[in-house]
């Protein structure tokens, strides 16, 4: 089990929730009817809230079709439309004039974006995309900023039906290029550059660098103007966005696509291999996003304002900046830059000046803050805040606390939500007016959602002791598969127990009160920063660089990013000066800056067992300065142990 942060706070207490007569679920009889109606009805629950919560073009009639599992399908021959969903019903409700996003770029500019407007931009970008042949199926990968534009280029491909791939803007060309090949896009949406620490930073010569590699279905790139900087340009591939759009009309009549329709592609590292395109089907993941942002977060899209942090290149931007706040109808933020720009109030400031009521990040940028101080959020005014929300790695009860008194002076729930990307939402999180916290617990699976912690066999464990986590039932916002690999879709979530359940990926265990306490992976993903990495990943990138023979890659505990990234290389030569830094900066544009080894140690082998496997938690053990747990008899050749032990003062 990979290492999460070791807490010194032992945080016992149990945080009873504020009580609020109109909140969605106002106590745990409300969260307990609710369990109980999927429990005696489970399917038509589901099909209950289908038709209630989305707006559909061609009503379903089947909710669940389970003939083909795990290829599960929900609604299926229903049919419907995101984008009409996420914006033309709410025009149609007189919502026209609301704020869909509200949008602050790094160097201080504020865009309202109303219900109105942005129905228009995604219009004539659909339009746009359209005169450029991009059609129902077709991929399109967004390589984006956090800049409006970008959830503009997301709502115009589900517009027409085209089935987008976000990029992480800070990954690599060659990450880039990948995910470009693997999803066979026939267009990129990206920018010139972007907003970064009081800077602009390039963008597009990624995708011009990605491309030159070879990317024989790409048609079109469009560009959107947003860093003045100067970019080269290939005629008749490259497409300016903004004049693009401005000749298109602000009508564009809205694609009903079957509920199964793959709505996007999402790439995440798994423990083998390259990182998966896990699918989303366009029904059953609206349905989720919609619910999870009134059930985990109480919306109330008249009067909150929305703030999640995540960047649109990970599923909870996807999620919770984009769909999941635009289908209920109300006000989402988006930010440009980097939390501490021009200083560590930076997210307090966005939050008082925008008045956020709901806000939502991840443990590790709690951290980072915590460690500013508590002068800069003093500093503003953060009393509109009625709900805290967590995602992406376990939080820690310092953080927690830290979060929930002086973030939320003391009043406001915390809902530590654990999901995947593969699970579209939420899946085990408090209710906030409902469920009683305890500081680093997920506490209980939302209504619909069936998940047991059990043994190797499936078979449930006893509460306190820990096991892996699985869902037994399928849920609607599932994924549906990888692209282009239906065959490690079973292989990686449902041959451990043989179809019979989902497997997370994730160690956990219930305590007597039956709150769920994440544990963390149980597999080689690391969780650096709340964002997923494969071990495997990283090691196929040190090893792509020439003076590398060989390289294992652990995770050591680190107060801030939650986990580290550690590398042992074995070299080819002998080392030489900076190549520590090289190696770092290899790692960097293989994959992206946020892969980059925190330690390197170099070694003359790897420690293995005489069947030559790598023995990792020797590994772990020696990244993170701990005494040796492992059974050594296996072990090959010792000298390397003390080798590797000995690096521990110059790894940096
Ligand atoms: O290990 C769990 C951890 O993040 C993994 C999912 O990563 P990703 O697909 O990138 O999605 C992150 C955002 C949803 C999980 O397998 N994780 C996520 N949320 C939590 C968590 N671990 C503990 N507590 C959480 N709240």
């Amino acid at each position: 089990m990979s290492g999460v942060i070791e807490s010194v706070l032992h945080e016992l207490r149990v945080f009873t929730p504020p009580q609020d007569a109109q909140a969605r679920f106002d106590d745990m009889d409300a969260y307990r009817a609710m369990r109980q109606r999927f429990d005696d009805d489970f399917t038509g629950t589901w099909g209950d809230l289908a038709a209630q919560h989305l707006s559909w073009s061609k009503p379903f009639s089947t909710v669940l079709d389970d003939s083909d599992a795990p290829f599960f399908k929900w609604f299926a021959d229903g049919e419907l439309n995101v984008s009409e969903n996420c914006l033309d019903r709410h025009v149609a409700a007189g919502l026209g004039g609301r704020a869909a996003i509200i949008w602050e770029g790094e160097p201080g500019e504020v865009r309202h974006i109303s219900y109105a407007e942005l129905l228009g931009d995604v219009c004539r970008a659909a339009n746009a995309m359209r005169a450029l042949g991009i059609g129902k199926g077709d991929r399109v990968v967004i390589y984006m900023p956090m800049i409006p534009e970008a959830a503009v280029a997301m709502l115009a491909c589900t517009r027409i039906g085209a089935t987008h791939s976000v990029v992480f803007g800070a990954f690599s060309s060659k990450a880039l290029h990948e995910r470009i090949e693997d999803a066979g896009a026939k267009m990129v949406v990206t920018a010139d550059g972007a907003w970064r620490r009081g800077a602009v930073h390039a963008l597009k010569p990624f995708v011009d660098e990605a491309l030159s590699w070879g990317c024989p279905s790409i048609e079109h790139v469009m560009v959107v103007r947003r860093g003045g900087n100067a970019v080269d340009w290939t005629d008749g591939r490259d497409v300016d966005w903004q004049p693009a759009l401005a000749a298109q009309p602000d009508v564009c009549e809205p694609l009903a696509v079957e509920s199964e329709h793959p709505l996007f592609i999402l790439y995440t590292s798994g423990s083998t291999g390259k990182p998966k395109g896990i699918i989303h089907a366009t029904g059953g993941y609206l349905l989720w996003g919609r619910l999870t942002m009134q059930w985990t977060f109480d919306f109330r899209p008249e009067s909150d304002v929305f703030w999640c942090t995540a960047d649109i290149g990970w599923i909870t931007g996807h999620t919770y900046s984009v769909y999941g706040p635009l289908a209920c109808g109300g006000t989402t933020v988006m930010y440009e830059g980097v939390p501490t720009y021009p200083d560590a109030g930076r997210l307090w400031k966005i939050c008082q000046d925008h008045a956020v009521s709901l806000f939502y990040t991840a443990p590790t940028a709690i951290r980072a803050l915590i460690k500013a101080g508590d002068a800069w959020p003093a500093r503003h005014d953060l009393s509109k805040i009625r709900v805290l929300g967590t995602v992406g790695e376990p939080i820690n009860p310092e953080a927690w606390m830290w979060y929930h008194k002086v973030i939320g002076g003391g009043r406001c729930p915390i809902v530590d939500t654990w999901w995947q990307t593969e699970t579209g939402g939420h899946m085990i999180t408090p209710l906030p007016f409902a469920t009683a916290t305890k500081p680093g617990s997920a506490t209980f699976p939302l209504p619909g959602i069936f998940a047991e912690v059990v043994d190797g066999e499936g078979e449930p464990v006893g509460h306190g002791q820990g096991g892996l986590l699985v869902v037994t039932r399928p849920w609607p916002s599932m994924l549906r598969g990888i692209w282009g690999d239906p065959a490690r879709y079973v292989r990686t979530y449902w041959q451990k127990f043989e179809g019979r359940y989902y497997f997370a990926g994730d160690g956990a265990r219930k305590d007597d009160d039956g709150y769920y306490w994440i544990m963390g992976r149980v597999d080689d993903v690391l969780n650096v920063s709340g964002h997923r990495l494969g071990t495997m990943e990283i090691e196929s990138a040190l090893v792509s660089h020439p003076a590398v023979a060989e390289a294992a890659v652990v995770g050591r505990p680190d107060d801030i990013k939650g986990e580290a990234v550690c590398a042992f290389v074995v070299l080819k030569q002998a080392e030489r000066e900076g190549l520590r830094t090289e190696l770092r900066k290899h790692v960097a544009h293989e994959i992206g800056p946020i892969a980059k080894p925190d330690d390197i140690r170099f070694a003359d082998s790897l420690p293995k067992t005489r069947s030559g496997k790598i023995m990792r938690r020797l590994l772990r053990d020696i990244a993170a300065g701990r005494d040796i747990t492992s059974d050594m008899s296996t072990l090959e050749d010792h000298k390397v142990i003390e080798q590797l032990q000995s690096q521990g003062q110059e790894r940096r």
